[in-house]
């Protein structure tokens, strides 16, 4: 099978086309495509058709599907059979009214999926749908650049602390802390990580998720935790993906954030969503 994989003219991402994701790959063509996306972090596979099945069978070679963080008698998905793997990404209601899927509507903001469990997903893959006419697309954010841009006083006055990630499943708003953090999936994580595959040190707080920095002061916090977010979502590290049905793209959680723009509300917007089961996150040294 030949394919091809083009870099995109972004900080990060790329594309792959020439291959259909429904048929099982070869073990040197997993490996390619596994190593594209460790060097671009986000690969994009277009005009692909994909079922359920077929989804987590192709994701399934690159690692073992993961189980949802949302407790299962709270999902708005019925996916019988898939012991909550897949989630569906979408404002579409069903005829009482009743949103089939999550994440339904509008803006969100920058996170890292699954910042706030013990073993984050290390990979995303999701599957484009329906789309609106405009808007709803995706911005991915490089956090390995971001690290190299964070000044040298700032990396020294935080290295080897963590900051906490606190989740309660909002798309434009963080946790409020002085509500306490009871019945809120947290997890307190290093603020700069090392990948376990590529060795790279990653930025690791979103402006979604991340609550608060360890060991420092409210006000010293909150102020460098601003600081970091707006390197983490500086352009300069983000590429912006307009879906087209049929789009696939695979991610790497461990070092880069994403985020969504508005659209209308009026239009559905349909994405299906698996992950890759991944492990503790490793502080960088
Ligand atoms: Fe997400």
């Amino acid at each position: 099978m030949a394919f091809t994989i083009t870099p995109f003219d972004a900080p990060i991402g790329a594309e792959v086309s020439g291959i259909d994701l429904r048929v099982a790959l070869e073990k040197p063509i997993i490996d390619q495509i596994y190593q594209a996306w460790l060097d671009h972090i986000v690969l994009i596979f277009r005009d692909q058709s994909l079922s359920k099945d077929e989804q987590v069978a192709f994701a399934n070679q690159f690692g073992d599907v993961g189980i949802r963080a949302t407790p299962k008698d709270e999902q708005n998905e019925v996916t019988n059979g898939y012991d909550g793997s897949i989630m569906l990404v979408t404002n579409q209601r069903d005829e009482k009214g009743n949103y089939i899927g999550s994440l339904q509507d509008g803006e969100m903001w920058f996170h890292h999926d699954m910042s706030y469990r013990p073993e984050p997903h290390k990979a995303t893959l999701l599957h484009a749908l329906e789309l609106p006419s405009t808007g709803g697309n995706t911005k991915f954010a490089n956090q390995y650049l971001a690290y190299e841009n964070i000044p040298d006083g700032i990396k020294n006055r935080l290295h080897g602390r963590k900051v906490l990630q606190a989740y309660n499943f909002t798309m434009l708003e963080k946790v409020d802390l002085e509500k306490g953090l009871e019945g809120i999936q947290h997890q307190w994580q290093p603020i700069f990580v090392k990948h376990p595959e590529t060795g790279k040190t990653a930025l690791y707080v979103s402006r979604l998720i991340s609550a608060v920095i360890e060991g420092l002061e409210q006000e010293e916090s909150a102020e460098i935790l601003g600081r970091l977010i707006d390197i983490a979502e500086d352009p300069a590290v983000v590429y912006e993906h307009i879906w087209q049905p049929g789009d696939l793209a695979m991610w790497d959680n461990r070092c880069s954030t994403h985020a969504r723009t508005d659209f209308p509300a009026e239009e559905t917007r349909l994405l299906r969503r698996c992950t890759l089961e991944g492990a503790p996150m490793i502080g960088a040294a």
